[in-house]
């Protein structure tokens, strides 16, 4: 079997690990029975390019126990846990293409290895994959039914080509589904970028000024537990409908100029290029962290604060110290990369369970539709059934209710047949 790891020796490091996320995990494993009975991917050929995670290794087994055969890379260089990588080629004899800390060079033949598949289903974190399958492999685009978005940039990528027209099969934004935007991108990325920034630097929060880019899903999980932690959060923003939500949310909203001035901690989440630039660098207080958690690293300005910087060190463990030439010291986390996953375990398995479990059936869903789909971007929720694609949402929260033992409430007959009516007023 072909594949790249780091070290087959981790294998069963990752193997606890992993066991570890699935008890968390309770929705994806009622698809993966369900799937092992069904074989709804029977000699589907798969490619995934996501985070080489615990979580992701419990979606990787519930698309084999359906019947794919799967390749997986990273989608991201600094994301990849090594043991888990190892765990899937040596006990679940999935072929990986992913090491820790690879670099750019590398990262693309493992996305080349992965398309050597020839796939008939693409999963992708982020749009690196099908865009490579589009710009460098068109060979392969004969071989293609649909793809899976698990993230809002991706999406975003997505939208763009087929707004161009370059699009060339069906794609599902996963990352439009409630039961993963709601939660993922706000619950998890609030979650595990705190987890992050605090495991990478062990500062106290209470008591510091904490400055969020971005108030997105992501941005306000991010604010949200930043506040919780009682750091004073001040958000930057562009769109002036989500700047005026921030401000009713209780947070302070200035612009970056003003904002680089006060922080202690500064977290991008914008999904934009140079949010944070050298004028900004340049009043920064001394030892002001920086770091992202959007998808990809562009969001604060690396090449213009090497290049202002008169030192450069890593100081610790994916912390680079940069010397300003005012003799200030400003500090980057995983090299500006998502520093929920470059330096902690990514959003954690709860939450995940759900995005996967959206990841699994919408494969399952465009397998079925295959002849029916058009060269579009569908959001999952609407899709092209409206009635099962709602279904699928509400299927899931029921499920991870149920999972996590809470009861809700059902409408009585005459509910429903009052919120179906119009005849009933004043
Ligand atoms: N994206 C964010 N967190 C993740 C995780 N734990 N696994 C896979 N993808 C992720």
């Amino acid at each position: 079997m072909d594949y790249h790891v780091k070290d087959l020796g981790l294998a069963d490091q990752g193997r606890l690990r992993v066991e570890w996320a699935m008890r968390e995990m309770p929705v994806l494993a009622s698809i993966a029975a369900r799937f092992a009975e069904e074989r709804p991917l029977q000699g589907v050929r798969l490619a995934a390019c996501l985070h080489v995670t615990t979580e992701t290794a419990a979606l990787m087994k519930t698309l084999k126990a359906g019947g794919a055969s799967l390749r997986l890379c990273a989608s991201n260089p600094l994301s990849t846990q090594d043991d888990v990588a190892a765990y899937l080629v040596k006990y679940e004899e999935i072929p990986v293409f992913a090491v820790k800390g690879e670099d750019s060079d590398t990262y693309y033949r493992h996305i080349n290895q992965v398309l050597d598949l020839q796939p008939n289903l693409t999963m992708d974190d982020g749009a690196d994959l099908v865009f490579t399958l589009h710009s460098k492999r068109q060979e392969l685009l004969e071989h293609v039914w649909g793809g899976t978005e698990e993230t809002t940039t991706g999406v975003i990528r997505l939208r763009a080509m087929a707004a161009d027209g370059v699009l060339r099969y069906p794609m599902i934004a996963v990352n439009d589904a409630l039961t993963k935007y709601l939660f993922d991108n706000r619950y998890g990325t609030g979650q595990s970028t705190i987890d992050g920034i605090l495991r990478a630097t062990n500062r106290l929060l209470p008591g510091s000024v904490f400055v969020v880019s971005g108030y997105g899903w992501c941005g306000r999980g991010v604010a949200m537990r930043a506040k919780g932690m009682g750091a004073r959060v001040v958000i930057t923003e562009t769109d002036p409908l989500k700047a005026l939500e921030a401000v009713m949310d209780g947070f302070e909203v200035l612009p970056m100029a003003q904002a680089a001035r006060l922080g202690d901690f500064f977290c991008t989440v914008t999904g934009d290029i140079k949010v944070i630039r050298e004028e900004h660098f340049l009043v920064m207080k001394d030892g002001a962290i920086l770091c992202n958690s959007g998808h990809f690293n562009v969001e604060i300005d690396l090449e213009g604060l090497a290049r202002l910087s008169t030192g450069q060190r890593q100081i610790r463990e994916s912390v680079e110290e940069y010397t300003l030439p005012n003799g200030r010291c400003v500090y980057v986390l995983g090299e500006g990369r998502l520093v929920n996953l470059a330096a902690a375990e990514g959003h954690p398995a709860a939450v995940m369970d759900m995005s996967f479990a959206n990841q699994s059936l919408a494969s399952e869903y465009i397998v079925k539709n295959r002849d029916k789909l058009e060269k579009k971007v569908y959001p999952m929720p609407v899709a092209i059934d409206r009635e099962i694609a709602v279904a699928i949402d509400r299927e899931i929260a029921r499920l991870k209710l149920a999972a996590m033992g809470v009861e809700i409430d059902r409408l009585t007959p005459e509910q429903e047949e009052y919120l179906a009516s119009y005849h009933l007023g004043t």
